[in-house]
């Protein structure tokens, strides 16, 4: 119970948006679950009218009406008067049937059935009609978390976790809130109402009957709890399985050239038969439900007929209460079967709420202050981050004037993204501070921050949009003038026109159908649209020939214009133009001075430079 309960307590909130539709759907299952007794009611009555007792009906109250209450009078009076209302519609044993009643026999059990049948489909629209909605705002909620959660989260988590965060698990939830709101109004309140038309033919059956609904609980907690473990090993195995999937897709070159695809699909065949085993222990579970259910239910049944014939039950009495008997272990079955349902989806769920709670690590302040267009200086203050435990950066000091063009130089795995990741505020320092023109860029909102500044990395990320829409990403507003303007400036104008669409050519996911140097041209041209004021380039030319990276530099230098920049390069040659270079050891500054200061020296610019020009001589 308690399953179902979280599941709504998360829901709650999803669910009060559309309360108006929600309170149509929950009446109209109460209606229907009504109508189930009403129909049994009303066959008793008939049956009772076509094959009467031998004792008349008023005389089986008659030996307690002087215990029954006020109450019951009443409720009796409202009988009778229905009953006078309906006598001469209805049939009546000894009495021939006329025109009137033929009527009301061949059109009142359509037109019952009918109204349960309408009632129940209006009742189940209503609540998909809900549930649709809450999941959809529910799978964008998600997405908005993901979105606002910082690097740090996404480093540790896999493609396909996040993945069937947004689909699978949400996916979950529907399932409970389509099949489980509608039938958790309608079954139970069937059952109710069943219960009180049993209790008003024998009190004595129905307590006998019922007895047997204890004894159904322990098996169905027990299939819940296996249901679940079923659902819990199924997430997993689907988590992996996406994974390896996009890692498949994503990477499709490599595993081609070292003849890798044999053993991936055998990965990808595992985890599918790993599904196949934790989807058909769910199946078990829930199928279990009805055989478990049906032979408890079987015990009361021979029971039940011992009972009826040792107390002379009527005919009429004993047909009605078996119809009941098979018409309320029906919705016990729907029931029990909720329970396994939502005992399912309660982990995916589950993995909803700690996604939810999830908290970005770099946070927006709560009163950011504004920050007009930089015009002083960068400056890094006493700076130490680590991304685990090992210190990449520590008491780290640096300032960048406006205008300057800074060289980051420095062996593999020395600091120098991390410098631009500090800077772009994708992770916040461990101590110290980054300031800009004197105020903390984390008082600052992430928007005003990053709206200053423009990124071009070696990993270019293209869009599968337009050649011109992935230009523009940089500023939604830009004209086509603007565009175009920046793609020349990139040197991208040229090759650009050439494509098939020219800037209408779509450049397939991540920009597959360009190549290297093209897509790290429309990424200068991306960077130049923003007009942004300070130029991150983190080996913005790494991957380019000689040629492109001609070209490519030409590009930056353009955009470089009138800007302050930090570009971080292992091939020296790159840096030549910058007016002052640093060069980062284990995250400290270890030289810094001009191109020429450097090269000349003994230092590690001095010995890269030598090892670069060796290699340079010997190709
Ligand atoms: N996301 C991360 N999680 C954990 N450690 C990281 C992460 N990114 C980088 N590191 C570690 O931080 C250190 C500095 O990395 P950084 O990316 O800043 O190096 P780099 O100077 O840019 O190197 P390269 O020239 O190879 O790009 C490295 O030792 C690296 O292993
Ligand atoms: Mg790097």
């Amino acid at each position: 119970m308690n399953r179902i309960a979280s599941v709504f307590r998360f829901g709650g909130p999803y669910l009060k948006r559309y309360w108006a539709r929600l309170v149509c759907g929950i009446l109209l299952g109460i209606v229907f679950g009504l109508s189930n007794g009403a129909i049994l009611g009303i066959s008793k009555t008939l049956l009772s009218r076509v094959f009467p007792d031998e004792k008349p009906v008023a005389n089986q109250t008659g030996g307690t009406t002087k215990k029954i209450s006020a109450f019951k009078e009443q409720l009796l009076a409202v009988r009778d008067k229905l009953n006078k209302v309906a006598d001469p519609w209805l049939p009546l044993a000894g009495r021939s049937l006329d025109k009137k009643e033929i009527i009301a026999l061949l059109l009142l059990f359509p037109a019952l059935f009918a109204f349960r049948g309408y009632i129940g489909y209006l009742s189940s629209y209503c609540m998909a009609w809900v549930s649709e909605r809450v999941v959809s705002d529910l799978r964008q909620d998600v997405f908005r978390k993901l979105s606002s959660l910082s690097l740090d989260f996404f480093n540790r988590s896999t493609m396909g976790d996040l993945i069937t965060h947004v689909s699978g698990d949400t996916a979950s939830l529907q399932r409970s809130l389509n099949l489980g709101v509608s039938d958790l109004i309608k079954e139970p309140i069937t059952i109710l109402s069943t219960f009180f038309v049993l209790v008003w033919i024998d009190w004595q059956l129905t307590l006998f009957l019922f007895i047997f609904l204890p004894v159904c609980l322990v098996p169905i907690t027990i299939l819940g709890k296996k249901a679940r473990r079923a659902a819990k090993g199924n997430i997993k195995t689907n988590v992996s399985q996406q994974s390896l999937v996009i890692e498949f897709l994503s990477s499709i070159r490599v595993i081609k050239a070292y003849n890798l695809e044999a053993p991936q699909t055998r990965r990808f065949a595992e985890h599918s038969r790993n599904l196949v085993h934790h989807a058909m222990k769910g199946v078990q579970a829930k199928e279990m439900v009805n055989p478990l259910i049906e032979t408890i239910g079987a015990f009361g049944l021979g029971g039940l007929i011992i009972y009826i014939l040792a107390t002379h039950k009527s005919g009429a009495d004993l047909a009605v209460f078996i119809a009941a008997v098979a018409a309320v272990y029906a919705p016990i079955k729907k029931v029990a079967g909720l329970h396994v349902l939502f005992q399912q989806t309660s982990f995916g769920v589950e993995r909803l709420i700690k996604i939810l709670r999830e908290q970005p690590s770099v946070r927006e302040p709560l009163q950011s202050k504004s920050l007009p267009p930089f015009s002083k200086e960068i400056r890094f203050e006493n700076v130490s981050f680590s991304y685990r435990n090992d210190p990449v950066l520590e008491n780290f000091n640096l300032v960048i004037p406006r205008g300057m063009k800074l060289g980051i130089a420095g062996e593999s795995g020395s600091g120098k993204s991390t410098l631009v990741n500090l800077l772009f505020r994708f992770y916040d320092p461990v101590k110290g501070r980054i300031m800009l023109d004197g105020q903390n860029i984390s008082e600052v909102s992430t928007s005003d921050l990053r709206s200053q500044m423009a990124l071009v990395s070696q990993d270019i990320v293209l869009f599968d949009q337009t050649v011109a829409e992935n230009i523009a990403c940089g500023k939604s507003d830009a004209t086509h003038a603007q565009i175009e303007a920046a793609a020349k400036a990139a040197y991208a104008h040229e090759f650009i026109i050439k494509l098939p669409q020219g800037y209408g050519t779509r450049v397939g996911d991540r920009g597959v159908l360009l190549s290297g140097g093209q897509r790290q041209r429309i990424a200068i041209a991306r960077a130049f649209i923003r007009q942004a004021p300070i130029l991150a380039l983190d080996e913005a030319t790494a991957a380019l020939d000689a040629q492109a990276e001609a070209e490519v530099q030409a590009a930056i230098d353009n955009i470089a214009e009138h800007r302050t920049v930090l570009a971080v390069a292992h091939r020296l040659s790159t840096l030549a133009k910058m007016d002052k270079i640093i060069v980062l050891k284990d995250g400290k500054i270890v030289e810094s001075g001009t191109f020429a200061e450097l090269v000349q020296g003994r230092g590690v610019f001095g010995a890269m430079a030598q090892r670069q020009a060796f290699v340079a001589v010997a190709s």
